[in-house]
């Protein structure tokens, strides 16, 4: 029989790609998105629209409950890309709460499996972001329905930035800049997940092919824009004396802060999977004619509950 899963943050860089791998492998997909039109277009940083794709929609913002309760009726399973970083949402309301809240939905409809993506060495993070993150993925861990937890590496998506920085001539790194990586691609990470989905609960530490220092990853953004590389080092003094004023400026600068400086200056090495490789994918974003999808695309997004099957598909 085809299961049915709901994807939540399935309009996300990572979320799209896992609803195009589970439609390619014949799931039944229901999807959250807080806008329809949005989510049938193309995603950020070339990820796939999601027109044809989704089977029934569930339209609303994850923090309301009316949309929360009774999420999980008819579904099989449950899969979360869902977060924030960069918006302006609160990470403890969304990374948390809202997660919380399908997870107990999900218990409440018994669903076989709740798989979660959390990021790589979130449990030393003291950003309320990563905090958030570990404490949904203790909580899910706990929890009696089987949960997957996956860790990754950074995105390409997020590494994207690096072209923008190349493109100007300059780009920063935190430290030495001999920080590991392994970058991963939404596509590759999308995959790693669904192999698993029907499999037993566990936890996974992931990343790309290629194993790099983050200063080899600044190399090949300027490869790819064909400039010469130019990159500068913040020293450990004064990377902690920025995270004391933004600290003081806002709880989401100090968040934000943390969130990015630790995680330049933390080895992030998962298991290698995937075949996407980091120089192609700058190749292809630096080219005039993908320069149009580098962009980020959160807007203010609501739309009131509406579910139904995608008409485009
Ligand atoms: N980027 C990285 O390098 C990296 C590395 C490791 C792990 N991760 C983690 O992997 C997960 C997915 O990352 P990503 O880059 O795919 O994130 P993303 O592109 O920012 O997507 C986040 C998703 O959450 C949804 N969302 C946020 N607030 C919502 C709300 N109030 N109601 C409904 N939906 C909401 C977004 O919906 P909208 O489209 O409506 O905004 C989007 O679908 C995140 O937890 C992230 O922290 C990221």
């Amino acid at each position: 029989m085809t299961e049915t899963i709901l994807v939540i943050g399935a309009t996300g860089y990572l979320g799209r790609h896992l609803v195009s791998e589970l439609h390619a492998r014949g799931y039944r997909i229901t999807a959250l998105a807080r806008n329809r039109e949005r989510a049938l277009g193309p995603g950020p940083f070339g990820s796939p629209a999601l027109a044809g794709l989704v089977d029934e929609w569930v339209i609303g913002d994850v923090t309301n409950p009316a949309i929360t309760d009774g999420i999980c009726d008819d579904v099989d399973r449950v899969v979360s890309s869902l977060g924030v970083t960069r918006q302006k949402s609160d990470p403890w309301d969304i990374d948390f709460t809202a997660n919380l809240a399908v997870l107990r939905d999900a218990e409440r409809s018994a669903v076989r499996s709740f798989g979660y993506v959390s990021v790589l060495h979130s449990e030393t993070g003291t950003s309320l972001t990563m905090r958030a993150k570990t404490a949904f993925a203790e909580t899910a861990s706990r929890s009696r329905i089987p949960t997957q937890i996956f860790k990754p590496s950074g995105y390409f998506s997020d590494l994207t930035d690096l072209l923008t920085m190349a493109r100007a001539g300059m780009s920063l790194h935190l430290g030495t800049g001999e920080t590991r990586l392994n970058p991963i691609h939404g596509a590759d990470l999308a995959h790693f997940i669904v192999d698993r989905v029907p499999d037993a609960p566990g936890q996974w530490d992931v990343g790309g092919p290629d194993i790099l220092t983050f200063r080899q990853v600044e190399e090949l953004a300027f490869a790819a824009v064909g400039k010469k590389p130019h990159s500068v080092g913040v020293p450990a003094p004064v990377l902690r004396s920025a995270e004391w004023i933004a600290d003081r400026m806002s709880p989401r600068v100090g968040n934000l802060t943390r969130f990015f400086s630790e995680g330049l200056v933390t080895d992030a090495v998962g298991l290698p999977t995937g075949t996407h490789r980091i120089a192609d994918y700058f190749r292809e974003q630096a080219a005039p004619a993908s320069a149009d999808s580098a962009s980020d695309h959160h807007g203010p997004p609501s739309a009131p509950r509406a579910s139904g099957a995608d008409p485009v598909g």
